[in-house]
């Protein structure tokens, strides 16, 4: 086991990409027709912006893309006037054995209003010879001008299955056993990102021979369902001291963060009430609870002591 399995399981081909369908059918009309217009990817993290933006990159400029592609974070410590820079000197030189160049612009939303400004201004002055891509978590954060001047791409978090698959796929060819739980308490810390699922994977993977369950709460800090589950059953049975046993062997043996115990409580708490396992009435007398911890534990009070007040309100 050599590397970050993110590196070595990141598709190189817009083919290989997992999900986002329609990002790639309307990528592969721009491969097709050989040119493109400036893009703009934008959706959360670890769904694969960056790697598409590659892969277009590499389709589109074929043999010669490393000679006709820059690379540039937006957010570099440099300031924006490096980034400027950089881009000036490279958009001045002519193509080299393709049509035109590429600029991979990451991190956009992290610019200022007065950067994006300039930043558009460069966009203009070399549509003759480059494209821009550029990438970021927000798209309202950037400039309408710059917004109107792309073609916007929303990218989703990936589904359950996908991600589910790919871990499969990753798993095989990795030769390493696995429970469906255990891949499947990845896909739910995972959140639909792809990148977080595959990090949760690897580090699970070097606990052990195969990935299951266990193996993988040994490396996530967040909380077991089931232990939650357990935890809100006691309380709302009355028994107090077995509740708070639960809540302080989670913290500490687990090491579950105060702000991730409150958001796990509140799912466990939603699913109960939309199962119809939950009156409405109580549910919403325990939403009030929850959020009131959940704010007092955000704006610095001690967790276990907040939580061990919430947990008085179930019973
Ligand atoms: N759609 C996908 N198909 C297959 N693998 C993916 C996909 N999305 C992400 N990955 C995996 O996650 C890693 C990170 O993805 P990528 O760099 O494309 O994320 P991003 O969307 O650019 O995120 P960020 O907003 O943090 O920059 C990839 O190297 C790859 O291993
Ligand atoms: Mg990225």
């Amino acid at each position: 086991m050599s590397g970050p399995w993110v590196e070595k399981y990141r598709p190189q081909k817009l083919e290989d990409i997992v999900g986002q369908k329609q990002i790639v059918t309307r990528l592969e009309k721009y491969v097709g027709e050989n040119s493109m217009p400036n893009l703009m990817f934008t959706g959360p993290a670890g769904v694969g912006k960056t790697t598409t933006a590659l892969a277009l990159v590499k389709s589109i400029l074929g043999e010669y893309w490393r000679q006709n592609f820059l690379e540039l974070n937006a957010s570099d410590a440099r300031g924006i006037d490096t980034v400027r820079d950089r881009i000036k000197s490279f958009c001045r030189l002519k193509p080299v054995g393709a049509p035109f160049r590429i600029i991979f612009l990451d991190e956009v939303d992290n610019m200022t209003k007065d950067a994006q400004h300039a930043l558009r201004r460069e966009m203009e002055m070399y549509t003759k010879t480059a494209s821009f891509i550029l990438s970021c978590n927000y798209s309202s954060k950037i400039i309408d001008p710059i917004q109107s001047r792309c073609a916007i791409f929303r990218f989703a978090p990936l589904k359950g299955e996908e991600i589910k698959e790919r871990l499969q796929f990753i798993c095989s060819n990795e030769g390493f056993e696995y429970t469906d739980e255990g891949l499947d308490s990845i896909v739910y810390f995972a959140e639909g990102d792809m990148r977080k699922a595959v990090n949760v994977l690897q580090a699970a993977a070097s606990e052990g021979e195969a990935i299951t369950e266990d193996s993988v709460y040994e490396v996530v800090s967040k909380a077991k369902p089931q232990d939650i589950g357990n935890m809100i059953n006691k309380a709302l049975m009355g028994d107090f001291m077995g509740a708070r046993t639960i809540l302080r062997d989670t913290m500490v043996l687990q090491g579950t963060s105060g702000e991730d115990m409150v958001t796990q409580i509140y799912k466990d708490v939603s699913k109960r009430a939309l199962d119809g396992k939950m009156d409405a009435g109580i549910y919403m007398d325990l939403i009030e609870a929850i959020a009131e911890c959940d704010f007092r534990i955000r704006e610095g009070a001690n967790p276990r002591i907040q939580l061990e007040a919430l947990l008085t309100h179930f019973l």
